[in-house]
């Protein structure tokens, strides 16, 4: 049976390492022996956007990217979907199903929890009110840190269950709040004997929502629960690493998923199906997706070499809501850019597929969200994913606090020059 080793050669020296590999990785401290002379500091490797680092080990999340699968805790997220969000973020953070009191119980701990601090009645009139909801739901975010100091305590696991729970239940309170600042209408506050999906609804739009959009939400929560070590659950982790208590962690995840390139993308596609406008238009825009102009927004993903399989629940689900709230005219070109896109070869090559944030959008606007709240609804559904990993994080006795290295291209060391002496 041949070792479990990497045996490294160094050309330089011709000296000779013998490395252990486990779970498939060598450690990369592991390369710090590999040394030209005493005075080197060892070899380091060297992963700008981390392509092909592992920085944890985890059991919550697994993707295959080119199988196209994403399961929590094991179970595939096709099945999840017939389920409950607040079902996924029990399992996501508890590693088992509930089974009935058990989810009882915990749906009980959240709705005890939705109310926020009084403060906040106030906090989001601070804003123009044109401010992305966004930049408002991320203030709120690190406003909580202000609100609770005691979860501070982040080595004490009975505080982190405490604002684990509050964090999940008043995430969406918070976008709530302000969702409706954006709108210029008054708060609406959490109404008692609703479950925590209905409360959001509720506190957004006041009107008795209709069961299908309900069900749509609760649907596209779960699938935007958790997806492994992605930017924003990256930050989490990192500004945890440093014990900052979780709404200041919440807060920067939240501050990452706002980029295009990730949680953003759910309305950058909106706006580029918008200037696409029709069918027609699709060739000529695709022309300037080739020439590198623009990027064709909801499509490609870093780890995801095959169809997302969040895409594709998004797009049963959009059919159930547009039954309801009547079709998206954008949706017929966001369907005829799917078909041609992967047809071409630029896209095939590059295996670039939709991904969680193409048809999302398209929901939220039929929903009557408007594009500044699509990445918060986003980041709702991912606070109960980024809390899980973050529990993980503080239990792991491999973590500590996060530091890359870096290779020094700058100057070496030279004097200091008076001003009257510069050129
Ligand atoms: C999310 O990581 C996660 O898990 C994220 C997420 C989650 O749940 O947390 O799944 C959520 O963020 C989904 C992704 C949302 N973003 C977008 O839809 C924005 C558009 N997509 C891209 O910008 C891009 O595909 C990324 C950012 C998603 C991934 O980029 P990579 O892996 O860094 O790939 P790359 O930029 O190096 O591109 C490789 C090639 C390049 O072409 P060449 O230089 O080889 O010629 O593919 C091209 C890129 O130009 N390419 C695209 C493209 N995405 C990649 N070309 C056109 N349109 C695109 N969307």
């Amino acid at each position: 049976m041949p070792a479990d080793t990497l045996t490294l050669i160094d050309n330089r020296t011709a000296k000779t390492y013998e490395l252990p590999i486990k779970d498939g990785t060598i450690k990369a401290t592991d390369l710090r022996q590999v040394k030209v002379d005493a005075n080197d500091f060892g070899m380091m490797t060297y992963d700008p956007a981390y392509m092909n680092t592992a920085a944890c080990k985890s059991r919550i999340t697994f993707i295959d990217g080119d199988k196209g699968i994403l399961n929590y805790r094991g179970y595939p997220i096709e099945q999840l979907d017939e389920g409950s969000y607040i079902e996924s973020a029990y399992l996501l953070l508890y590693g088992e199903l509930p089974n009935a009191s058990q989810l009882a119980h915990f749906n009980g701990e959240l709705l005890e929890r939705v109310e926020l601090p009084a403060f906040f009645d106030r906090f989001f009139d601070g804003f123009e009110q044109h401010a992305h909801t966004m930049s408002m739901w991320m203030a709120g975010l690190a406003a909580l840190s202000a609100a609770y100091p005691e979860s501070r305590k982040v080595l004490d696991a009975t505080v982190r269950k405490e604002f684990i729970l509050r964090a999940i239940a008043q995430v969406l309170t918070l976008a709530a709040y302000a969702y409706r600042r954006g709108q210029g209408l008054p708060l609406i506050r959490p109404k008692a004997g609703l479950g925590l999906v209905d409360n959001f609804v509720h506190m957004l739009f006041e009107k008795e929502p209709h069961p299908v959009l309900v069900r749509a939400l609760d649907v596209l929560f779960i699938l935007h629960a958790d997806h492994e070590q992605n930017c924003s659950t990256s930050t989490m982790r990192l500004v945890g690493s440093s014990q900052a208590d979780p709404f200041t962690s919440l807060s920067a995840a939240a501050g990452a998923l706002f980029g295009p390139l990730h949680g953003g993308a759910n309305e950058a596609v909106l706006k580029m199906l918008r200037q696409i406008g029709s069918v027609e238009h699709i060739p000529e825009f695709i022309t300037r997706v080739k020439a590198g102009e623009v990027r064709l927004m909801g499509f490609g993903h870093r780890v995801y070499k095959n169809y997302d399989p969040r895409a594709r629940i998004v797009k049963q689900t959009a059919e159930s809501v547009f039954a309801v709230t009547g079709k998206n005219p954008l949706l017929d070109v966001a369907v005829e850019l799917e078909r041609i896109a992967l047809s071409d070869e630029y896209f095939i090559k590059r295996k670039l597929y939709p991904n969680v944030d193409f048809y999302s959008g398209l929901i939220y606007e039929a929903m009557g969200f408007p594009a500044d709240m699509f990445t918060v609804l986003f980041g709702v559904a991912r606070t109960s994913g980024w809390l899980a990993q973050w529990e993980e994080l503080l239990g792991d006795e491999d973590q500590k606090i996060g530091r890359p290295r870096q290779i020094f291209l700058g100057e070496g060391k030279r004097d200091y020059v008076t001003l009257e002496n510069r050129k």
